[in-house]
């Protein structure tokens, strides 16, 4: 049996992040690094497999086995409810879930409100739960542009820096989920290949350990930090 950990990584600068994480705690595969069009990596003797997947399709591999672990923000697990395990939160591509709608916008309540959102889930049980209606417009990408071309009301979205809000005008209504990206295992591999997956995590866990200490010894103290 292929004991080697198929690891399925987000494509993007999230992923570059992730794969640094991976290589500090043991698990590298240099010629990830290499710029090229190929897709699978491997390194045999630390037993791992990488591939690039975009950030949306890591849950449907990890779920569907294709691959044993990977890493995934937890919008889309909010979105997506896959049928994984979720291992750890690495503490990377931190971003918040918010409501934004042009500045000055007051929901009156009066009628439907149109939520332009690449989140249809997330924003459906969110509105839901405030007993709102609401009209999902599903977009998939660009959704700042459609308050802006009156195509909606409000944007369900992830805001990281804000800097794409204030370029477009838009402001923040309301934030409502923290989100970061998280290790996840397929159920049947975390029995199967419980070794491998538990050394990735633990060494990963210690990685994500490390660095929120060294984070809080740079927390600014009193006079002394400029
Ligand atoms: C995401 C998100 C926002 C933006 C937020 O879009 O949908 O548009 O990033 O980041 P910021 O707060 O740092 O500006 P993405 O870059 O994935 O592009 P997209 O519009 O194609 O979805």
């Amino acid at each position: 049996m292929d004991q080697m950990i198929n690891i399925a990584l987000p494509k993007g600068r999230l992923g570059d992040q992730v794969y640094d994480m991976f290589e500090e705690a043991g698990f590298d595969c240099p010629a990830i690094r290499e710029k090229s069009r190929k897709l699978v990596f491997e390194n045999r003797e630390a037993g791992v497999r990488f591939f690039w997947v975009k950030p949306v399709d890591v849950a449907i591999y990890v779920e569907r086995g294709a691959a044993d672990v990977g890493v995934v923000g937890r919008d889309i697990i909010l979105e997506t409810e896959p049928d994984v395990y979720e291992l750890l939160d690495l503490g990377v591509g931190l971003c918040r879930m918010a409501v934004a709608a042009p500045a000055g916008f007051r929901d009156t309540q009066s009628r439907t409100l149109r939520v332009a959102t690449k989140f249809s889930n997330i924003a459906r049980s969110y509105y839901a739960s405030m007993d709102r209606d609401i009209d999902i417009i599903h977009l998939n990408g660009s959704i700042e542009l459609a308050p802006i071309m009156g195509l909606s009301d409000v944007i369900v979205d992830i805001v990281e820096t804000g800097n794409t809000l204030r370029a477009n005008k838009l402001e923040i209504v309301e934030f409502f989920a923290s989100i970061s990206a998280r290790l996840i295992a397929n159920k049947s591999a975390f029995r199967f290949k419980y070794e491998g997956i538990d050394a990735i995590t633990q060494g990963l866990s210690e990685i994500v350990g490390a660095r929120a200490e060294e984070d809080w010894m740079k927390e600014p103290e009193g006079e002394e930090q400029s």
